[in-house]
């Protein structure tokens, strides 16, 4: 067990907080806006904790890849002034991460005052764990805090090189609220348990896979992910997006689910196109076998209506539900049906309905259905590494519990 952030004694102190701003932008009219604020909002609850109990508290974040670069287009002031209008007071901006810059500020801090550093990947060693930017960073703070689900997979200097230098490293409520949902729920979820995987590619979820083997009792395969599986099993996919090397792959999981006793269920037909985009021509496929595939130059781009009905059938009748991953290429309208006729399925569903990070928050978000779920994960690489059952470096990383 880790320490958490009601175990510290926080009044008065410099609590140093690691969260995810890591949140999509755009430019409009020359200003940054932010079209998702979830994981900006998904912190409050650690924020407002401290602000409460009388902290000083300071903020760090990495925001985009900037590699160790000072690159203006990945500042985080714009998150600064986002955070002042949700918490309806000043957030501290300091513009160097580390040294004299932030030292003053923090030096200055009173009880209940917020501040937020500079793009911790503005610094080299934020990436690399370099022991001296993490030592430079914790310096700043008297406890040490991590609410960055998002980035709790990376072993990087503010996630986990910095426990090494500060007497006490908490989780904040969001990580612990990630753990408590993709962790303990799933490790005993309510039967039958309903894993719908969706997304490009089968190698990226193949460790995801075999490990909710161990678990489910059906899985529901969509996207273009769907296609090795048709490839593997002499579908012919058209010019349909595959992993042509990947086709043991898909073979070795269609085993593993046969030998675990797991219902895995690959879509039936599809909707197809020609081109990958809004207006194109669309037809549906009709049920797909090794004598009826989909044409050549032809694509498959969402769920076709026999395959939503079958998945709606296993969605209604579970008990858990864990979803990673849409079923079609969503971002355009003609291709979202069959995305968002699962989100909508699981907001009818009494289920338990977890939804795992990436794509599919943004299809349930898009859908409305967002606040039906039970729970959301802010984290995209992070929670498929937990429900793989990896070890994620930034909570190992924490203080252990007496
Ligand atoms: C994410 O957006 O998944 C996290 O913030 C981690 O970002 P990264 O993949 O650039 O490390």
């Amino acid at each position: 067990m880790k320490l958490t952030l009601r175990d510290l004694e926080v009044r008065g102190k410099r609590v140093l907080v690691r969260v995810d701003f890591n949140v999509p932008v755009e430019e409009r009219d020359g200003k940054i806006v932010i079209t998702d604020d979830t994981r900006i909002r998904e912190s409050l609850p650690t924020i407002n904790w401290l602000r409460e109990h009388g902290a000083k508290t300071i903020l760090t974040s990495h925001f985009g890849r900037p590699k160790g670069k000072r690159l203006d287009k990945y500042t985080l002031r714009p998150v600064a002034d986002y955070l002042h209008t949700l918490i309806n007071q000043p957030v501290i901006f300091s513009h160097d991460t580390i040294g004299e810059v932030p030292e003053k500020i923090v030096a200055h801090m009173q009880e209940g005052d917020v501040a937020l550093l500079q793009n911790l990947r503005f610094q080299p060693g934020e990436e690399a764990n370099d022991p001296k930017f993490a030592e430079a960073l914790a310096k700043l703070g008297d406890l040490y805090v991590n609410d960055a689900f998002g980035a709790a997979h990376r072993a990087h200097a503010s996630t986990a090189g910095i426990t090494k230098f500060v007497p006490k490293a908490a989780m904040g409520l969001l990580m612990e609220k990630e753990l408590r949902y993709l962790h303990e729920e799933l490790d005993r979820p309510g039967k039958p348990f309903v894993v719908i995987m969706g997304g490009a590619k089968v190698s990226d979820k193949i460790g995801v896979l075999k490990a909710l083997m161990e678990k489910a009792d059906t899985i529901l395969i969509g996207g273009a992910m769907a296609n090795t599986f048709f490839k593997a099993q002499g579908i012919p996919i058209g010019a349909s997006r595959v992993e042509a090397e990947k086709g043991d792959l898909a073979n070795e999981l269609l085993a593993l689910a046969k030998k675990r006793d797991v219902k895995l269920v690959l879509p039936v037909d599809a909707v197809i196109a020609q081109e990958v985009r809004a207006g194109a021509p669309s037809r549906e496929s009709g049920r797909l076998t090794p004598d009826h595939g989909i044409p050549d130059g032809w694509q498959n781009l969402d769920a076709g209506p026999e395959t939503i009905a079958l998945f709606e059938g296993e969605i209604a009748i579970a008990k858990t539900i864990l979803w990673n991953g849409p079923l079609g290429v969503f971002e355009i309208p003609d291709f979202a049906k069959g995305t968002f006729a699962i989100a909508r399925a699981l907001a009818r569903s009494n289920a338990t309905t977890i939804i795992g990070g990436g794509d599919s928050v943004t299809a349930v978000r898009q859908a409305g259905v967002a606040d039906k779920m039970t729970f959301i994960s802010t984290g995209g690489g992070a929670s498929l590494e937990l429900l793989e059952g990896r070890e994620l470096p930034g909570v190992a990383a924490l203080t252990d519990k007496d």
